[in-house]
């Protein structure tokens, strides 16, 4: 069986996310995702998300493309979790292009997905924020 890994915050779910998760399922057979947890979001990047870890990781569970969710904490998780959940490939978007290529060392295909053009949580925030009605 051959397992694909990757990692993100996935807040506020919207079509780039189901996209990249589709398409991340297609590379095999078994999808892990990774969500940052919100202690790990404010203490490393001073972000605040929408929704809660537990309530992002409903929505990611619902998605017929995903098998397991489990938390990311740290940035050095990644070459552990590869090792422990016996990993084939590693995706991300490709706003992280070469950024985790130090994963082939561990034996892991790294490969980057184009990003689906327009969207974005920021994107949303931003625009809701400013909307008029
Ligand atoms: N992603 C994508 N296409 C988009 C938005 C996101 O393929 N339009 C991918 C990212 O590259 C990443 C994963 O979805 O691999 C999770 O992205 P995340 O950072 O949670 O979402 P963004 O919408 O990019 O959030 P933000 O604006 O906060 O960076």
């Amino acid at each position: 069986m051959k397992k694909v890994i990757t990692y993100g915050t996935f807040d506020l779910l919207h079509y780039g996310h189901i996209n990249l998760l589709k398409r991340a399922k297609s590379l095999g057979d078994y999808l892990i995702v990774v969500i940052s947890t919100d202690e790990f979001n404010w203490n490393e990047k001073q972000k605040k998300c929408y929704f809660t870890y537990e309530q992002r990781k409903t929505l990611v569970e619902a998605v017929r493309y995903v098998d397991l969710v489990i938390p990311e904490e740290s940035w050095e998780q990644k070459v552990t979790d590869v090792h422990e959940y016996h990993i084939d490939t590693f995706v991300m978007g490709d706003d992280w292009k070469g950024k985790f290529d130090f994963l082939e060392k561990e034996g892991v295909e790294v490969v980057y997905l184009p990003r689906t053009p327009e969207i974005s949580t920021t994107e949303i925030k931003n625009s809701l924020a400013t909307r008029e009605y």
